[in-house]
């Protein structure tokens, strides 16, 4: 009886005090046999409760074993999968984010603050919102200017858009002025590959319309805009051609001005072109259910590539698109 409450009593923390305490009870020399060897020389009137007594303690034994065996061995399975818990976790290693979207959302930034909004648009346009609204009818050479990618076999003639212009048509078809607007988006031009441009790159075009709106307007926006991303820096207006602007103009900033306020333009290579811009043509404004007559405005377009480029000092667009991860990984911003 006091073996019984011994071996109810038992605990074990690892596989081999369990095994110990089988041996002790259940093995070949063990308690258990013991006792049942000793059953024959049991006086009869006593054999009934001996015998129930040993059985009992058998069984408990048993139990006990089989209970502690697989409590410890789901222990073990335990460790096996979390491993030690109380070891220090490996640092998680947080994913970056593209450059060029960190651009984008500069840019978006920069001009939101001065009560821009942001458009979109789809990337298959028809003929209209990419060509026709915009001054650009059919067989107008200018067209040549952008080689256009085009969906075969559609009656409608879709295209992918080669400018985000095609989302300014579709706002000032949906809008009434004022208007101020920016489209980023990602545009494609059937154009060779090469370190400085590629067949799929990202735009953000900005669109002004109010009463009065001037190019002196459009110029102090330049500089507002210019100031913003790179620091302080010198910016000149090229006169230029687009079809949906007139006067139309090139935007220049001038690369290698060291300042001590920015620090990221370091190399001096001179002037170098970051974007389109121009006092939207009155054709485009009647297109757009505008009257040229009450209202003007300004728009211009940029690459995001090209502007990530500068900032970075990127000397290969195609960087953008490989996805490298020793290249990916240097970009941290909180854009
Ligand atoms: N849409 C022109 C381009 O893709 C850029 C531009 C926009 C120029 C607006 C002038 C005004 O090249």
């Amino acid at each position: 009886k006091s073996h019984l409450k011994t071996v109810e009593e038992f605990a074990a923390d690892n596989l081999d005090d369990v095994e110990a305490f089988r041996i002790k009870y259940l093995g070949k020399k063990g308690i258990l046999n013991h006792y049942f060897a000793e059953f024959k020389s049991i006086p009869k009137e006593d054999k009934k409760l001996f015998g129930q007594t040993i059985n009992q303690l058998k069984q408990a034994a048993t139990q006990k074993v089989e209970q502690l065996k697989a409590e410890l061995s789901k222990v073990n399975d335990e460790k096996n999968i979390y491993g030690d818990l109380t070891r220090p976790a490996e640092p998680s290693e947080i994913g970056s984010r593209h450059p060029i979207s960190i651009v984008k959302n500069q840019i978006i930034e920069v001009f939101s603050n001065i009560g821009f909004n942001v458009s979109e648009g789809p990337e298959i346009e028809d003929d209209w919102h990419n060509f026709t609204a915009l001054n650009l009818p059919e067989y107008h050479p200018a067209r040549d200017m952008q080689d256009t990618f085009f969906v075969q076999n559609n009656p409608e003639d879709l295209l992918l858009r080669t400018h985000t212009s095609s989302v300014q048509v579709r706002y000032m078809e949906n809008n009434k002025p004022p208007i101020r607007t920016i489209s980023p988006g990602r545009v494609f031009r059937n154009e060779d590959i090469s370190a400085r441009s590629h067949c799929i790159f990202h735009q953000v075009e900005g669109l002004y319309i109010d009463k009065d709106v001037s190019f002196k307007d459009l110029k102090q926006t330049l500089i507002y805009f210019t100031t913003q991303l790179f620091g302080k820096s010198k910016i000149r207006l090229r006169p230029s051609y687009f079809p949906f602007t007139e006067p139309s103009a090139e935007v220049d900033i001038y690369w290698g001005l060291k300042t001590e306020t920015d620090y990221r333009i370091t190399k001096g290579t001179g002037w170098l072109e970051i974007m389109g811009c121009g006092m939207v043509d009155p054709n485009v404004l009647k297109n757009c259910k505008i009257d040229p007559k009450e209202y003007t405005g300004f728009a211009f377009g940029m690459g995001i590539e090209r502007i990530a480029m500068l900032l970075y000092q990127i000397g290969d667009i195609r960087m953008f698109y490989e996805n490298d991860l020793r290249f990916l990984k240097q970009f941290k911003s909180i854009f």
